[in-house]
């Protein structure tokens, strides 16, 4: 397994105002392999956001290393994507300019980006809402666009934080079929949060779980891909589920 992104030991705690200070992350590895799909759940509170923060570069740990293809992570960079919960879409920009953002705000948008942006939008299904605004998408377009945005300079690594929380399930479901075939055809590395361990088990080859800052169980799934939506109704799948869910209520 080639290693992409690494933790190794990594500590993390916000700064106190007078008062004890405890570690969000404790003591935190994990590994990503090239091309992997790693689902990161816990309890809200647990430290999943932090821990995403730290290894995207938008923190920096108290201890411990952090490294993606090898190179110290010191802040964000271009290899990188994000999506967060909120899409965070600009409301004055078309659906097209909103994807295009990340070129536009280093320079002119060439020919040939517009038709990678226009690619991924018809990949994912808004092929005739270049033209829109957000605020005439619905909650699932919206996310749909943030993916366009977080993927059109194919970074090899992609960060998302509860990126579908807000959908309902069906569209969840639908966004999450696209996501695969997307991270699939670009060689994508993934880190995704849920709390959503059914959404975990689908999407990932690598579980970890997360309690108090500690990573308390980690697995490996390994469940055909691709991933089919008859998969979520077989003993195999519920069986992972439940694994999950047993390490979720057990303490840290
Ligand atoms: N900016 C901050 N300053 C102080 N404490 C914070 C800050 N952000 C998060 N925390 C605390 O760190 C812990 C982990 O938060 P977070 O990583 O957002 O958890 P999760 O994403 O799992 O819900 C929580 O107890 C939260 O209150
Ligand atoms: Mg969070």
């Amino acid at each position: 397994m080639t290693r992409f992104l690494e933790l190794d030991d990594v500590r993390y705690a916000f700064p106190g105002r007078g008062e004890v200070v405890l570690d969000v992350v404790r003591g935190v590895s994990l590994h990503i392999a090239h091309g992997g799909f790693h689902c990161l759940i816990g309890r809200s509170g647990c430290g999943k956001t932090t821990l995403l923060k730290l290894a995207a570069g938008l923190l920096q740990p108290h201890s411990g290393a952090i490294a993606l293809q090898g190179v110290p992570v010191t802040g964000p960079n271009p290899d990188m994507g994000f999506v967060f919960q909120t899409p965070t879409l600009l409301d004055w920009l078309t659906v097209l300019d909103n994807v295009l953002l990340p070129i536009a705000l280093h320079g002119k948008v060439q020919a040939a980006q517009s038709e990678k942006a226009m690619a991924l939008l018809d990949q994912l299904g808004l092929k005739d809402m270049p033209s829109r605004y957000p605020p005439q998408l619905s909650g699932g377009q919206q996310s749909r666009v943030a993916i366009a945005r977080a993927l059109v300079n194919a970074p090899p690594m992609l960060f998302m934080d509860e990126p579908f929380a807000s959908l309902d399930a069906i569209t969840r479901s639908e966004l999450q079929q696209d996501l695969l075939a997307l991270c699939q055809s670009q060689g994508t590395s993934v880190l995704f949060i849920t709390h959503d361990i059914a959404e975990a088990v689908y999407l990932a080859d690598h579980v970890s779980v997360m309690q108090a800052g500690v990573l308390c169980h980690q697995l490996a799934v390994d469940l055909p891909h691709p991933r089919l939506p008859a998969l979520r109704y077989t003993a195999d799948f519920n069986a992972r589920c439940a694994e999950l869910r047993q390490a979720m209520d057990g303490s840290p």
